[in-house]
Protein backbone atom coordinates (compact mmCIF):
# COMPACT_ATOMS: atom_id res chain seq x y z
CA UNK A 1 0.00 0.00 0.00
CA UNK A 2 0.93 3.21 -0.53
CA UNK A 3 1.73 6.13 1.66
CA UNK A 4 2.09 8.85 -0.53
CA UNK A 5 -0.40 12.10 -0.65
CA UNK A 6 -3.60 11.86 -1.53
CA UNK A 7 -3.98 13.84 -5.04
CA UNK A 8 -7.36 13.85 -7.06
CA UNK A 9 -7.68 11.61 -9.67
CA UNK A 10 -8.89 12.62 -12.94
CA UNK A 11 -12.44 12.34 -13.59
CA UNK A 12 -14.64 14.33 -15.87
CA UNK A 13 -17.25 16.22 -14.11
CA UNK A 14 -19.89 16.80 -15.98
CA UNK A 15 -20.79 12.95 -16.84
CA UNK A 16 -24.36 11.47 -15.23
CA UNK A 17 -24.17 9.84 -12.20
CA UNK A 18 -25.90 6.49 -10.89
CA UNK A 19 -26.58 7.53 -7.13
CA UNK A 20 -26.81 3.89 -6.22
CA UNK A 21 -23.56 3.50 -6.51
CA UNK A 22 -22.64 5.58 -3.83
CA UNK A 23 -23.57 3.40 -0.57
CA UNK A 24 -21.94 1.10 -1.63
CA UNK A 25 -18.38 2.43 -0.60
CA UNK A 26 -17.64 4.68 2.11
CA UNK A 27 -16.64 8.32 2.22
CA UNK A 28 -12.99 9.45 2.19
CA UNK A 29 -11.22 7.46 5.27
CA UNK A 30 -7.70 9.16 6.61
CA UNK A 31 -4.80 8.26 4.07
CA UNK A 32 -2.99 4.82 3.86
CA UNK A 33 -0.84 5.71 7.37
CA UNK A 34 -3.90 5.03 9.32
CA UNK A 35 -3.74 1.71 8.56
CA UNK A 36 -3.59 -1.22 10.98
CA UNK A 37 -0.73 -3.35 11.23
CA UNK A 38 -2.47 -6.46 10.08
CA UNK A 39 1.06 -8.02 8.90
CA UNK A 40 2.45 -7.88 12.46
CA UNK A 41 0.01 -10.78 13.09
CA UNK A 42 0.12 -13.83 10.24
CA UNK A 43 -1.63 -15.98 12.73
CA UNK A 44 -5.01 -13.53 12.73
CA UNK A 45 -7.58 -14.68 10.73
CA UNK A 46 -9.62 -12.49 7.79
CA UNK A 47 -12.53 -13.04 9.35
CA UNK A 48 -14.14 -14.23 12.90
CA UNK A 49 -17.78 -14.79 13.15
CA UNK A 50 -18.96 -16.00 16.77
CA UNK A 51 -22.18 -16.92 17.95
CA UNK A 52 -24.16 -14.14 16.26
CA UNK A 53 -27.25 -13.48 15.63
CA UNK A 54 -29.88 -11.47 13.85
CA UNK A 55 -33.45 -11.18 14.24
CA UNK A 56 -35.80 -8.79 11.87
CA UNK A 57 -39.40 -7.94 13.59
CA UNK A 58 -41.61 -7.87 10.38
CA UNK A 59 -44.65 -7.26 12.24
CA UNK A 60 -45.88 -6.33 15.11
CA UNK A 61 -48.30 -9.32 15.49
CA UNK A 62 -45.90 -11.76 14.49
CA UNK A 63 -42.27 -13.36 16.27
CA UNK A 64 -39.18 -11.93 14.77
CA UNK A 65 -37.75 -13.79 12.24
CA UNK A 66 -34.56 -15.45 13.24
CA UNK A 67 -32.24 -14.61 9.96
CA UNK A 68 -28.70 -15.56 11.26
CA UNK A 69 -29.16 -17.87 14.40
CA UNK A 70 -25.86 -18.65 16.51
CA UNK A 71 -23.45 -18.87 13.44
CA UNK A 72 -19.54 -19.16 13.67
CA UNK A 73 -17.13 -19.26 11.32
CA UNK A 74 -13.71 -18.16 10.74
CA UNK A 75 -11.92 -17.52 7.31
CA UNK A 76 -7.87 -17.86 7.49
CA UNK A 77 -5.85 -15.18 5.33
CA UNK A 78 -5.79 -15.98 1.72
CA UNK A 79 -8.73 -18.74 1.97
CA UNK A 80 -12.11 -19.06 0.47
CA UNK A 81 -15.28 -19.96 2.23
CA UNK A 82 -18.79 -21.18 0.62
CA UNK A 83 -21.74 -20.31 2.26
CA UNK A 84 -24.57 -22.41 0.53
CA UNK A 85 -27.87 -22.59 1.06
CA UNK A 86 -31.69 -22.06 -0.56
CA UNK A 87 -33.30 -18.79 -0.43
CA UNK A 88 -33.73 -17.15 2.45
CA UNK A 89 -31.58 -19.27 4.64
CA UNK A 90 -29.20 -16.32 5.64
CA UNK A 91 -26.60 -15.87 3.05
CA UNK A 92 -27.33 -11.83 2.34
CA UNK A 93 -27.92 -11.09 5.96
CA UNK A 94 -24.77 -13.18 7.34
CA UNK A 95 -22.56 -11.02 4.25
CA UNK A 96 -24.45 -7.71 5.22
CA UNK A 97 -23.59 -8.10 8.78
CA UNK A 98 -20.44 -8.96 8.27
CA UNK A 99 -20.38 -5.37 6.08
CA UNK A 100 -21.11 -3.21 8.63
CA UNK A 101 -24.61 -3.20 6.83
CA UNK A 102 -26.47 -4.35 9.40
CA UNK A 103 -26.00 -4.47 13.04
CA UNK A 104 -25.44 -7.93 15.14
CA UNK A 105 -28.21 -8.54 17.66
CA UNK A 106 -25.57 -10.70 19.54
CA UNK A 107 -22.48 -11.88 18.97
CA UNK A 108 -19.08 -10.37 17.45
CA UNK A 109 -17.26 -10.22 14.36
CA UNK A 110 -13.80 -9.26 13.94
CA UNK A 111 -12.57 -8.63 10.14
CA UNK A 112 -8.27 -9.03 10.74
CA UNK A 113 -8.45 -9.11 14.12
CA UNK A 114 -10.50 -5.59 14.07
CA UNK A 115 -13.79 -5.51 16.01
CA UNK A 116 -16.32 -4.49 13.24
CA UNK A 117 -18.24 -2.84 15.74
CA UNK A 118 -15.43 -0.67 17.69
CA UNK A 119 -13.27 -0.45 15.03
CA UNK A 120 -15.89 0.13 11.95
CA UNK A 121 -14.05 2.72 9.95
CA UNK A 122 -10.93 0.58 9.78
CA UNK A 123 -12.67 -2.01 9.25
CA UNK A 124 -14.64 -0.70 6.16
CA UNK A 125 -11.43 0.03 4.45
CA UNK A 126 -10.78 -3.58 4.74
CA UNK A 127 -14.07 -5.06 3.36
CA UNK A 128 -15.40 -4.83 -0.04
CA UNK A 129 -18.45 -6.37 -0.94
CA UNK A 130 -19.90 -7.36 -4.30
CA UNK A 131 -23.41 -8.39 -4.82
CA UNK A 132 -25.32 -9.39 -7.70
CA UNK A 133 -25.66 -6.11 -9.35
CA UNK A 134 -22.24 -4.10 -8.63
CA UNK A 135 -22.96 -0.59 -9.26
CA UNK A 136 -20.80 2.15 -11.58
CA UNK A 137 -21.01 4.97 -13.01
CA UNK A 138 -22.18 3.67 -16.04
CA UNK A 139 -21.06 6.02 -18.72
CA UNK A 140 -17.53 5.73 -16.90
CA UNK A 141 -14.69 3.63 -18.25
CA UNK A 142 -13.92 0.93 -15.78
CA UNK A 143 -10.56 2.95 -14.84
CA UNK A 144 -12.52 6.11 -14.44
CA UNK A 145 -14.49 3.92 -11.78
CA UNK A 146 -11.46 2.49 -10.27
CA UNK A 147 -10.05 5.42 -9.62
CA UNK A 148 -13.07 7.10 -8.13
CA UNK A 149 -13.41 3.81 -5.62
CA UNK A 150 -9.60 4.35 -4.99
CA UNK A 151 -9.99 7.88 -3.75
CA UNK A 152 -12.77 7.16 -1.42
CA UNK A 153 -10.33 4.84 -0.27
CA UNK A 154 -7.43 7.58 0.07
CA UNK A 155 -5.66 5.48 -2.14
CA UNK A 156 -2.93 7.25 -4.12
CA UNK A 157 -4.37 7.82 -7.85
CA UNK A 158 -1.22 7.33 -9.66
CA UNK A 159 -0.34 4.44 -7.65
CA UNK A 160 -3.97 3.29 -8.11
CA UNK A 161 -3.52 3.25 -12.17
CA UNK A 162 -0.61 1.45 -12.13
CA UNK A 163 -2.46 -1.03 -9.30
CA UNK A 164 -5.38 -1.09 -11.96
CA UNK A 165 -3.55 -2.02 -15.04
CA UNK A 166 -1.48 -5.18 -12.96
CA UNK A 167 -4.83 -6.40 -11.51
CA UNK A 168 -6.47 -6.58 -14.56
CA UNK A 169 -3.75 -7.80 -16.46
CA UNK A 170 -3.10 -10.49 -14.09
CA UNK A 171 -6.91 -11.34 -14.15
CA UNK A 172 -7.34 -11.51 -18.15
CA UNK A 173 -8.89 -7.77 -18.85
CA UNK A 174 -7.04 -6.30 -21.72
CA UNK A 175 -5.78 -2.80 -20.43
CA UNK A 176 -8.14 -1.34 -24.12
CA UNK A 177 -10.93 -2.45 -22.39
CA UNK A 178 -10.37 -0.31 -19.20
CA UNK A 179 -11.37 3.33 -20.96
CA UNK A 180 -14.79 1.90 -22.60
CA UNK A 181 -18.15 3.05 -21.18
CA UNK A 182 -18.64 0.61 -18.46
CA UNK A 183 -22.61 0.35 -19.82
CA UNK A 184 -21.14 -1.15 -23.02
CA UNK A 185 -20.23 -3.91 -20.79
CA UNK A 186 -21.43 -7.15 -20.58
CA UNK A 187 -22.32 -8.00 -17.16
CA UNK A 188 -20.23 -10.87 -16.90
CA UNK A 189 -17.33 -8.40 -17.54
CA UNK A 190 -18.95 -5.60 -14.94
CA UNK A 191 -18.45 -8.28 -12.57
CA UNK A 192 -15.52 -8.70 -13.01
CA UNK A 193 -14.40 -5.44 -13.41
CA UNK A 194 -16.35 -5.13 -9.33
CA UNK A 195 -14.27 -7.70 -8.42
CA UNK A 196 -11.27 -5.94 -9.70
CA UNK A 197 -12.51 -2.35 -7.75
CA UNK A 198 -12.61 -4.62 -4.58
CA UNK A 199 -8.75 -6.09 -5.21
CA UNK A 200 -7.59 -2.43 -4.87
CA UNK A 201 -7.54 -2.36 -1.12
CA UNK A 202 -4.90 -4.77 0.35
CA UNK A 203 -4.97 -6.86 2.39
CA UNK A 204 -8.98 -7.41 1.43
CA UNK A 205 -11.50 -9.72 2.54
CA UNK A 206 -13.84 -9.92 -0.45
CA UNK A 207 -17.59 -10.38 0.51
CA UNK A 208 -19.22 -12.22 -2.57
CA UNK A 209 -22.90 -12.55 -2.49
CA UNK A 210 -24.02 -14.98 -5.04
CA UNK A 211 -21.21 -13.45 -7.84
CA UNK A 212 -22.95 -15.65 -10.79
CA UNK A 213 -26.32 -15.77 -10.05
CA UNK A 214 -28.21 -14.38 -13.05
CA UNK A 215 -25.13 -14.93 -15.65
CA UNK A 216 -25.62 -16.19 -19.06
CA UNK A 217 -23.37 -20.05 -18.74
CA UNK A 218 -20.24 -18.19 -20.76
CA UNK A 219 -20.24 -14.98 -18.20
CA UNK A 220 -20.96 -17.34 -15.38
CA UNK A 221 -18.07 -20.14 -16.10
CA UNK A 222 -15.42 -16.72 -16.63
CA UNK A 223 -16.59 -15.28 -13.54
CA UNK A 224 -15.58 -18.77 -11.72
CA UNK A 225 -12.24 -18.73 -13.49
CA UNK A 226 -11.85 -15.89 -12.18
CA UNK A 227 -12.67 -15.83 -8.67
CA UNK A 228 -10.30 -18.94 -8.99
CA UNK A 229 -7.52 -16.63 -9.99
CA UNK A 230 -7.96 -14.37 -7.48
CA UNK A 231 -8.19 -17.46 -5.06
CA UNK A 232 -4.72 -18.97 -6.44
CA UNK A 233 -3.26 -15.83 -5.78
CA UNK A 234 -4.02 -15.30 -2.12
CA UNK A 235 -4.55 -11.54 -2.80
CA UNK A 236 -7.36 -11.49 -1.17
CA UNK A 237 -9.63 -13.41 1.64
CA UNK A 238 -12.85 -14.68 0.40
CA UNK A 239 -16.41 -15.65 1.18
CA UNK A 240 -18.90 -16.40 -1.55
CA UNK A 241 -22.55 -16.97 -1.00
CA UNK A 242 -23.84 -19.26 -3.80
CA UNK A 243 -26.96 -21.98 -4.53
CA UNK A 244 -24.80 -23.69 -7.18
CA UNK A 245 -23.17 -25.98 -5.57
CA UNK A 246 -20.24 -27.10 -8.66
CA UNK A 247 -19.45 -23.57 -8.24
CA UNK A 248 -18.87 -24.27 -4.02
CA UNK A 249 -17.26 -27.43 -4.60
CA UNK A 250 -14.78 -25.65 -7.51
CA UNK A 251 -13.89 -22.72 -5.47
CA UNK A 252 -14.24 -22.98 -1.78
CA UNK A 253 -11.31 -24.82 0.67
CA UNK A 254 -14.49 -24.72 3.30
CA UNK A 255 -18.52 -25.02 3.12
CA UNK A 256 -20.65 -23.78 5.68
CA UNK A 257 -24.38 -24.93 4.95
CA UNK A 258 -26.96 -22.88 5.98
CA UNK A 259 -30.33 -23.92 6.62
CA UNK A 260 -33.19 -21.53 8.00
CA UNK A 261 -30.40 -19.27 9.54
CA UNK A 262 -28.04 -22.14 11.50
CA UNK A 263 -25.18 -23.62 10.01
CA UNK A 264 -26.29 -27.44 9.61
CA UNK A 265 -22.91 -28.44 8.01
CA UNK A 266 -19.24 -26.97 7.87
CA UNK A 267 -15.88 -28.83 6.51
CA UNK A 268 -14.18 -29.11 3.24
CA UNK A 269 -15.96 -30.30 0.10
CA UNK A 270 -14.29 -33.81 0.60
CA UNK A 271 -14.84 -33.94 4.38
CA UNK A 272 -18.38 -32.94 3.85
CA UNK A 273 -18.96 -35.66 0.39
CA UNK A 274 -16.88 -38.23 2.88
CA UNK A 275 -19.32 -37.72 5.75
CA UNK A 276 -22.61 -38.48 3.61
CA UNK A 277 -20.79 -41.48 2.68
CA UNK A 278 -19.88 -42.74 5.92
CA UNK A 279 -22.54 -41.92 7.93
CA UNK A 280 -25.83 -41.77 5.48
CA UNK A 281 -24.48 -44.12 3.19
CA UNK A 282 -25.00 -41.99 0.38
CA UNK A 283 -22.91 -41.01 -2.75
CA UNK A 284 -20.41 -38.49 -2.03
CA UNK A 285 -21.78 -35.83 -4.02
CA UNK A 286 -22.34 -32.03 -3.02
CA UNK A 287 -25.79 -32.55 -4.21
CA UNK A 288 -26.42 -35.31 -1.55
CA UNK A 289 -24.50 -33.14 1.30
CA UNK A 290 -26.89 -30.61 0.69
CA UNK A 291 -30.01 -32.32 0.50
CA UNK A 292 -28.73 -34.48 3.90
CA UNK A 293 -28.59 -31.66 5.98
CA UNK A 294 -30.65 -29.32 4.89
CA UNK A 295 -33.77 -32.02 3.98
CA UNK A 296 -34.38 -29.89 0.75
CA UNK A 297 -33.23 -30.05 -2.64
CA UNK A 298 -31.97 -26.77 -3.69
CA UNK A 299 -34.69 -26.43 -7.16
CA UNK A 300 -37.45 -26.26 -3.85
CA UNK A 301 -35.95 -22.83 -2.53
CA UNK A 302 -37.88 -21.62 0.43
CA UNK A 303 -41.16 -19.81 -1.13
CA UNK A 304 -43.92 -20.71 0.75
CA UNK A 305 -43.34 -18.32 3.67
CA UNK A 306 -45.01 -15.45 1.40
CA UNK A 307 -48.59 -17.37 0.79
CA UNK A 308 -49.43 -16.33 4.73
CA UNK A 309 -47.69 -12.87 4.56
CA UNK A 310 -50.31 -10.57 4.13
N1 LIG B 1 -34.59 -6.42 5.98
C1 LIG B 1 -35.29 -7.50 6.31
N2 LIG B 1 -36.44 -7.41 7.02
C2 LIG B 1 -37.14 -8.51 7.34
N3 LIG B 1 -36.77 -9.76 7.05
C3 LIG B 1 -35.64 -9.92 6.35
C4 LIG B 1 -34.84 -8.83 5.93
N4 LIG B 1 -33.77 -9.28 5.25
C5 LIG B 1 -33.89 -10.61 5.25
N5 LIG B 1 -35.01 -11.00 5.90
C6 LIG B 1 -35.46 -12.39 6.11
O1 LIG B 1 -34.37 -13.11 6.61
C7 LIG B 1 -34.30 -14.41 6.03
C8 LIG B 1 -32.98 -14.60 5.34
O2 LIG B 1 -32.92 -13.78 4.17
P1 LIG B 1 -31.61 -13.61 3.28
O3 LIG B 1 -30.46 -13.38 4.16
O4 LIG B 1 -31.90 -12.60 2.25
O5 LIG B 1 -31.50 -15.06 2.63
P2 LIG B 1 -30.67 -15.53 1.33
O6 LIG B 1 -29.69 -14.47 0.97
O7 LIG B 1 -30.04 -16.82 1.75
O8 LIG B 1 -31.68 -15.76 0.26
C9 LIG B 1 -35.49 -14.52 5.13
O9 LIG B 1 -36.55 -15.13 5.85
C10 LIG B 1 -35.83 -13.08 4.82
O10 LIG B 1 -37.20 -12.95 4.54
MG1 LIG C 1 -29.35 -13.49 -0.84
Amino acid sequence: MSSTMLKEPKMTQDRSIDPAWMPTIEPAPEPASAEPSVDAAASVPALLVEHVTKRFNVSRKREPVIAIADVSLRVERGGTIGILGANGSGKSTLIRLVSGLLTLDEGRVEVFGLDIERDEMAVKRLINRVSVDAAFFKKLSPMENLLFAARLYGIDSKFARLETVRITERLGIAEKRLSRPVEQMSRGMQQKIAIARALLTSPTLLLLDEPTTGLDPRSKLDVQAFIEEIRGSHDASIVLTTHDLDEAERLCDEIVVLNDGRIVAQGSPEELKRLVAERHGEEPTMHNVFMTYTGRSLDEDVEEDESDDE
